[in-house]
């Protein structure tokens, strides 16, 4: 049996000898082998002959599944799997198995991370020290305070939930866009369920943490953006789809938001020489890196090798979290 760890090369530089081992454990005779991604031609010769695929962000679609003859399941080790035709693997009854949550805190921590930055102008007073050697008072915009400001999410999912939890710890109030949520649990979270129209009206910082579908793909786009009426702090931390980024800068030029924290852009590999985000006092960019933390990592080693070997052993009821 072969098992191919494969990735982009820099998702890979992880310790690589757990999983390994993880593997194992379960199949001690598997031949395991890691493949840094650098192209597709490469990587279907590479795989042609895998039974199991550990991965993150290697498009699976039809064409490739077409190249990969005996793969016989996939485990995406991350919580997003929309690099994956399910339906197609579905059809070719190839299990696809992704993590159901490990790092949930960590972004909650990450998306406050990058809302407290913002406000408190760290970036701004970094570059005047740091970079031109400046100590001077009042030099960045007048920052709005956490207490008694609203907080706009979309996406009462886990991740919502703990933000909202971390949020409220700030004194912020909390509104939330849904369709989806159980009000029960909003209410008892003291966050107030609403529609996007009201979100924009009241929102002084609006976070993003939906999952993304083929409904909100491109969901914050110019005519969103010009509905923010407070000029809110613009955060996402969940997918790049999700926000037209054209748009986004120009929300940004135009001054329709007053900042912008985000961890992940429409390319997962974005090209930064042409990134019109970037050298702006007022954005923060990171490179999907809210997940990351000692603990989060660990879990994702496990649960991503375990839900591979229950696949490969023919037990898929035992993965943590089957998707197709
Ligand atoms: N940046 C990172 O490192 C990182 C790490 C983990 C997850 N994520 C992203 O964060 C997202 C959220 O994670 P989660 O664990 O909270 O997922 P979750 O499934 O618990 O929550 C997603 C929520 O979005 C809601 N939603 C979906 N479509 C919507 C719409 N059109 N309008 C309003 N709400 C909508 C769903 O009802 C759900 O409650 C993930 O899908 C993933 O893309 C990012």
């Amino acid at each position: 049996m072969k098992i191919l760890i494969t990735d982009y090369p820099d998702v890979l530089g992880r310790e690589l000898e757990k999983e390994i081992a993880y593997l194992h454990e379960d199949l001690p005779d598997a031949e395991i082998l890691v493949y840094p991604y650098t192209d597709p031609e490469a990587f279907y010769r590479e795989a042609a002959d895998a039974d199991g695929l550990l991965t993150a962000f290697i498009p699976l679609d039809k064409p490739a599944l077409d190249r990969l003859p005996g793969l016989k399941a996939v485990s995406i080790n991350a919580t997003g799997y929309n690099f994956v035709d399910l339906a197609e693997t579905r059809r070719r009854g190839i299990p696809v198995c992704a993590i159901g949550e490990y790092c949930t805190q960590e972004v909650a921590d990450h998306t406050m991370a990058l809302l407290l930055a913002l406000d408190r102008n760290l970036k701004h007073y970094t570059d005047d020290i740091d970079r031109i050697g400046r100590w001077q008072y009042y030099a960045a915009p007048r920052p709005m305070g956490l207490s008694g400001a609203v907080l706009g999410l979309f996406g009462l999912g886990k991740i919502g939930r703990a933000v909202a939890r971390r949020a409220q710890g700030f004194g912020m109030q909390v509104l939330a866009v849904d369709p989806y949520a159980d009000p029960a649990q909003a209410a008892a979270l003291g966050v107030t369920l609403t529609d996007a129209d009201t979100l924009f009206d009241r929102s002084d910082v609006i976070s993003n943490h939906m999952n993304l579908t083929p409904e909100n793909t491109g969901f914050f786009d110019y005519a969103y953006f010009r509905k923010m009426r407070r000029r809110p702090i613009f955060l996402n931390v969940a997918r790049g789809g999700s926000v037209n980024e054209a748009d986004l800068v120009r929300a940004l030029d135009e001054g329709l938001i007053r900042a912008a924290g985000l961890d992940v852009l429409e390319a997962e590999k974005p090209d930064l020489t042409h990134c019109a985000l970037r050298g702006r006092s007022n954005v923060i960019l990171t490179p999907h890196a809210a997940f990351y933390s000692a603990r989060a990592i660990e879990a994702l080693q496990r649960m991503s090798c375990k839900n591979l070997t229950a696949c490969l052993t023919g037990h898929p009821d035992k993965a943590f979290r089957v998707v197709n």
